[in-house]
């Protein structure tokens, strides 16, 4: 749809009238649940709420930078503009209802019309987002103290950003006016819960292209989240094109030539989340899951041996091989560039689901255990291969790189430097809930995210978005420092049966209940008020251009998908 008729189509389509009501009601007719109109996802810690309104003309609406400003700004002024008033794309068919039998200005409960939304930055911007950065804002529309004006004032560009998806989240087509764009007077005060919101995306097992990689931002930022953390290479596929080993993703990627990622759309990605308020944290997950890695990189995996030491290759390897001395010189220059190439000190170094078969039958690995005296204890070889990877990498980042790393490294007690973050993933560890595994991980003194109950990757038929939403991260005995330990957590989509097809619709909108449960105050958990606005920002989501799911069973939006 070309734009010129877009804007055509909602100017002429400001105002509807409603529709006429049915004298009687036949039980099983209609949607099972009807949606909020003009709420916030996720729900905001405060705010008042007004029955008053205003009416936004796209013709005459501007957003009014009186603070500080930066590309930052700049860029989301542009984003907001469209994503209030022509979210596009969609293939959505215009709203077009017959004009209101009164001139809208007449309307007991209309306030004025709304023609500007002040943003108000009260210090200069941060040029990226970090692990702390404020997201705090709040939203003035016709106050006391701000009467008939709409401001966002922030002490961070990080909250301005916040407050603009707030803000268009306020604005609502209603059918009760006929208005297409209306917005309620209120005053917001909002910030998070935790300050790590993360969503992790698998381009290993299916490669993702850019534009989806994208749109998951896009709607990240839509959510309130704000990290994305990226599992680049995995056994199945290495699609980081290195700048130092090239080699790695010229064997070990699908298709060297359409199935990686280049400096160029690494930092397109960067860029585009950083506009946003969103970390890239990349993930290269070792010693294990690295079999993609051995193609490009001879000698880097551990040559597998049979139990009668019989050589098995060429046709089998394991884990990095930890005890040559030439592995751990790659790994500097490999995790320097790395660490280079993402400006967020945090990489997620994996550690997760080491076998130590092949380690075991190694001889060049059994007479090193020997020599150290380390007996049967593969642990101590782990902890060694953490130890020099951690040292190398800190060395050759002047101690600036930070590590994030899945739980098993705790659960097979290695030492860890000091400002690591665990992610918990198990729940079924020694038969322990995700609590329970909480409980236990956080007495060891890292920071912590909790990733166990939001496996979004597992699907089931009917409403299954309910137990994501009530997982509390807090909810384990533990200390208050413990407690104060975890910063957040985030949802995943494992990526073997989901690509670019339905990686979206799979995750959205039950991502959405993760992002809200990391925002809002804890005692956001009724499950039957937060569908209601579930079901509304489904809509919103769609109508914006993105194909996700429904989510409450029979219902409809008022454009549905269209192309
Ligand atoms: C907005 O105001 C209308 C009446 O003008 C009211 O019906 C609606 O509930 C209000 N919405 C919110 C979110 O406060
Ligand atoms: C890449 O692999 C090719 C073919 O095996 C080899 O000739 C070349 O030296 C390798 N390049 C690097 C930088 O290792
Ligand atoms: C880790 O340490 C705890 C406490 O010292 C011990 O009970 C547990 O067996 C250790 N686990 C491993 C895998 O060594
Ligand atoms: C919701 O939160 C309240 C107060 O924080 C708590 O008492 C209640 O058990 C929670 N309900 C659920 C279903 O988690």
């Amino acid at each position: 749809m070309n734009v010129l008729l877009l804007v055509f189509c909602f100017v002429a389509s400001v105002q509807w009238a409603p529709s006429e009501a049915v004298p009687f009601v036949i039980p099983w007719y209609g949607r099972w649940i009807v949606p909020t109109v003009g709420e916030v996802w996720p729900k905001p810690q405060q705010q008042t709420s007004s029955e008053t309104f205003f009416v936004l003309r796209p013709t005459m609406f501007q957003f009014q930078v009186v603070g500080e400003r930066c590309d930052i700004i700049d860029e989301a002024v542009r984003r907001y503009y469209q994503i209030i008033f022509y979210p596009g794309e969609a293939g959505r068919s215009p709203l077009s209802y017959p004009p209101p039998p009164t001139p809208i200005q007449e309307h007991p409960q209309f306030r004025a019309f709304l023609d500007a939304v002040e943003i108000d930055l009260k210090q200069p911007c941060e040029y990226l987002p970090s692990a702390d950065m404020l997201e705090s804002y709040n939203i003035k529309i016709d106050t006391p103290d701000n009467p008939l004006k709409a401001t966002i004032t922030s002490d961070s560009v990080w909250g301005i950003l916040r407050g603009m998806e707030t803000l268009s989240q306020l604005v609502y087509s209603s059918a009760a006016t006929g208005v297409a764009y209306q917005m309620n007077a209120t005053e917001i005060t909002d910030f998070p819960r935790f300050s790590y919101r993360g969503f992790m995306m698998d381009t290993a097992r299916h490669y993702m292209p850019l534009k989806t990689i994208k749109k998951m931002t896009d709607l990240l930022a839509q959510n309130k989240m704000n990290v994305l953390h990226w599992h680049l290479t995995d056994d199945a596929s290495f699609p980081y094109e290195s700048t130092l080993f090239p080699n790695i993703s010229r064997y070990g990627s699908f298709q060297p030539f359409s199935h990686i990622y280049t400096a160029n759309d690494v930092r397109e990605v960067i860029e585009y989340a950083r506009l946003r308020g969103i970390r890239v944290i990349p993930e290269f997950d070792s010693p294990d899951h690295t079999q993609s890695w051995g193609l490009g990189q001879p000698r880097l995996l551990t040559e597998c041996y049979d139990d009668n030491g019989i050589l098995k290759v060429p046709d089998e390897y394991g884990a990095i091989m930890p005890t040559r001395e030439e592995n751990y010189v790659f790994l500097q220059q490999f995790f320097g560039e790395i660490f280079n190439t993402f400006p967020d000190p945090y990489v997620h170094m994996g550690g997760d689901e080491v076998s130590y078969y092949c380690w075991q039958r190694h001889p060049e690995i059994k007479a090193f255990m020997a020599a150290n005296g380390w007996g049967e204890d593969y642990t101590k070889l782990e902890q060694y291969y953490f130890d020099r990877l951690t040292a190398a990498t800190q060395e050759i980042t002047q101690n600036q790189m930070r590590y994030i790393v899945w739980q098993e490294l705790l659960d097979l007690n290695i030492t860890l430097p000091t400002g690591t973050v665990v992610e918990v993933w198990k729940g079924d560890y020694e038969g322990l809930s995700f609590n329970e595994e909480l409980a236990r991980v956080t007495k060891y003194g890292y920071q912590t995210i909790l990733a166990s109950p939001w496996y979004l990757n597992y699907i089931s038929y009917g409403l299954d978005w309910e137990k994501y939403y009530l997982a509390e991260p807090l909810d384990f005995d533990g200390s208050e420092a413990q407690k104060n330990l975890v910063i957040g957590g985030e949802a995943t989509m494992w990526s073997e049966y989901v690509d670019s097809v339905s990686v979206i619709p799979r995750t959205w909108p039950r991502a959405c209940t993760v992002a809200e449960r990391l925002w809002s105050d804890r005692s956001v958990n009724d499950t039957a008020l937060a569908a209601l606005r579930l079901e509304e920002h489904r809509c919103r989501l769609l109508r914006r251009g993105f194909m996700v799911d429904p989510s409450n069973g029979v219902n409809f939006c008022e454009q549905e998908w269209d192309m």
